[in-house]
């Protein structure tokens, strides 16, 4: 739970974002809509800059991953491949007082005494309620809250004036039966299914409901034997994605952390099973210390490549400016992991209202490929040359032991997903007999991740407060945002030292247009030099370049053309050519 001043310091942030233009929230003219939420001039750069630094990173650094821009609302059997329209669903309580809901695992434990009442009478009607309802007050604190709170429940269910029956009370611990905000009892958890649905076509029946997407993830998936096919990549490899994504979130909540529109950047990571790698390599190379791995090798089993893709993420996060320092590894206990999930690691960032989930890397093994092509009917199978030629090389004794090892895992998944015994038993054999000839179905490993997340994310990690001298060198308080030149909304911000010398102005306009051939940059006349420069402090701009009378050569040849370059964090300032400065500045932001 956030303290007084974790609070105070989201609101600060809250208060920037919309004061400068990083985020608004959506509809404000209409009183907002909750759990959606607009981002304006800076906000929109700094996202944009942050996929592109994730889908350069992910895919144009490599060869290995390729990308895939699919449509937000796809057939709905894919959803129900996915398991989305049965399992993706949050418990939820609401409050039998206020119906205000919640999230059945964010209610707080909570102790005190509770006071039951079986009913209530109308002093005046004599009507009577009969609905039982309970209350939870804190220790010490007086019963009469308890019954103010059980009147205004009775009220509400039409009794004016209501005589409350049957009054009991006991002790209670660690409840979470109770509505933290008022006491109230809370209804018994119900599932609440997160996905928002829609109709397609101009007929609103249950033929035509479809569902905005609540992960870019399936349509990988569903359209993996197409981008195989077509961009003569071989497994291990992936494919990867940023767009939207709806939950239509019980309680949203945290600023932009939990909405109900948000983007999210998906790879899925396409491996072998270990049974083909032990085929081809005679091993499988498992991690044998923590950190990175280093270059994928062919020999890798899923764990290997699990723990690289961790530690990919992670260097990723440094690159931008979030130190390994400010993120947590939480790896799911077995008992938490989805029931399809080998393993999952929660990167974790540590907002001000907590460590919380930046991003998840999953080991998902087969499951969605195996169960798109279960209910599509279409195979997903692909055939691995490495690993024909490398199984007809193995002993009669070896091969029987890995086909037995990919039957039992087959056989598994087949068994749970509802297959009768004997028609699984068939085709798990099938498909271990199949993989002697080169054919599986890819295991995958998930690294996804959060885009509007990791703003929040670099917004909280940016701000600072400290101090900074004036134009007449007397400190004053000054908000920074100390956002990685990588990923600043704004790079350089120009400056004529005068506005109303057009000489200055004149420069000034010459710099700007050569800088923004390369780079994001602001021009900035109004105001004095010491506020322009606060005012970019804010937004995050990294460098500032000044044009002063030195530019224009007054003091002789040596400074002509040169700017003052002046860096945000440290406040240094240096003399640099005009020549000089866009390969020095791309240089510290690229
Ligand atoms: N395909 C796997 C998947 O969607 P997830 O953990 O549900 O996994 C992945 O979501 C990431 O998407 C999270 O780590 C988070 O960054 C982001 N995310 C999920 N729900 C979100 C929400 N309601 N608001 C903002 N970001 C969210």
């Amino acid at each position: 739970m956030a303290d007084a001043k974790t609070g105070e310091l989201m609101e600060k942030i809250v208060s920037l974002c919309k004061r400068r233009g990083f985020i608004f929230q959506s509809s404000e003219i209409y009183g907002g809509l909750n759990g959606f939420w607009d981002y304006g001039p800076l906000g929109a750069e700094l996202k944009r800059r942050l996929k592109d630094c994730w889908w350069r990173s992910m895919t144009q650094k490599r060869d290995d991953v390729v990308g895939l821009e699919a449509s937000i609302i796809m057939h709905p059997k894919i959803w129900e491949a996915s398991g989305h329209t049965t399992t993706f669903s949050d418990l939820m309580v609401d409050c039998l007082l206020t119906k205000k809901r919640f999230r059945a695992d964010q209610i707080d434990p909570q102790s005190g005494v509770a006071w039951f009442y079986t009913g209530a009478v109308d002093e005046q009607t004599r009507k009577e309620c009969k609905d039982a309802f309970s209350v939870l007050v804190a220790n010490g604190k007086h019963p009469e809250h308890a019954r103010k709170v059980a009147r205004q429940f009775y009220q509400e269910r039409g009794l004016a004036s209501p005589s409350l029956a049957g009054e009991r009370s006991e002790e209670v611990k660690d409840s979470t039966r109770y509505n933290p905000e008022n006491g109230g009892l809370l209804t018994e958890p119900r599932p609440f299914n997160l996905m928002l649905k829609t109709y397609v076509g101009p007929v609103e029946s249950a033929d035509n409901l479809s569902y905005l997407r609540p992960e870019t993830a399936q349509a990988i998936f569903a359209q993996f034997k197409n981008v195989l096919e077509t961009s003569r990549q071989k497994v291990p490899f992936g494919i990867a994605q940023i767009g939207k994504a709806f939950r239509n979130e019980i309680n949203p909540r945290n600023f932009t952390f939990r909405s109900r529109e948000f983007e999210q950047m998906e790879l899925e990571f396409f491996i072998r099973p270990d049974e083909a790698v032990e085929a081809i390599c005679g091993r499988v190379a498992k991690p044998t210390a923590p950190g990175h791995p280093g270059e994928p090798q062919s020999d890798w089993g899923w764990q290997m490549w699990h723990q690289y893709w961790v530690e990919e993420r992670i260097a990723f996060y440094e690159s931008i400016g979030l130190p390994r320092a400010t993120l947590e590894e939480y790896w799911q206990k077995p008992e938490e992991l989805a029931h399809y999930a080998r393993a999952t690691v929660d990167l974790l960032f540590k907002f001000p209202f907590g460590a919380q989930e930046l991003e998840g890397i999953a080991a998902r093994s087969d499951f969605d490929l195996s169960q798109h092509q279960r209910h599509s009917g279409k195979s997903m199978t692909v055939f691995d040359e490495e690993l024909k030629g490398a199984w007809g090389k193995l002993a009669a004794a070896r091969q029987a032991e890995l086909a037995e090892s990919y039957f039992q895992a087959r056989l598994k998944y087949l068994t749970k997903m509802g297959l009768p015994g004997e028609r699984a038993d068939k085709q798990a054999r099938e498909e271990a007999e199949a993989l002697g000839k080169g054919y599986y179905i890819p295991h995958v490993i998930e690294p996804s991740a959060g885009v509007d997340r990791l703003a929040l994310a670099l917004i909280c990690h940016a701000y600072v407060e400290d101090e900074a001298p004036d134009e007449k060198g007397k400190l004053e308080h000054r908000v920074v945002m100390k956002f990685h030149p990588r990923v600043a909304p704004i790079t350089v911000a120009v400056f004529p030292l005068l506005k109303n010398n057009p000489e200055l102005v004149k420069k000034a306009k010459e710099v700007r247009d050569l800088l923004r051939q390369h780079l994001p940059v602001f021009y900035d006349e109004a105001g004095a030099i010491g506020r322009r420069y606060r005012r970019q402090d804010e937004a995050g701009t990294p460098f500032g370049v000044t044009i002063d009378f030195d530019t224009l050569g007054e003091k002789g040849p040596e400074l002509q053309d040169t700017v003052t370059l002046r860096e945000r964090d440290s406040m240094k300032q240096e003399r640099v050519k005009i020549g000089a400065l866009a390969a020095k500045l791309l240089e510290s932001s690229r």
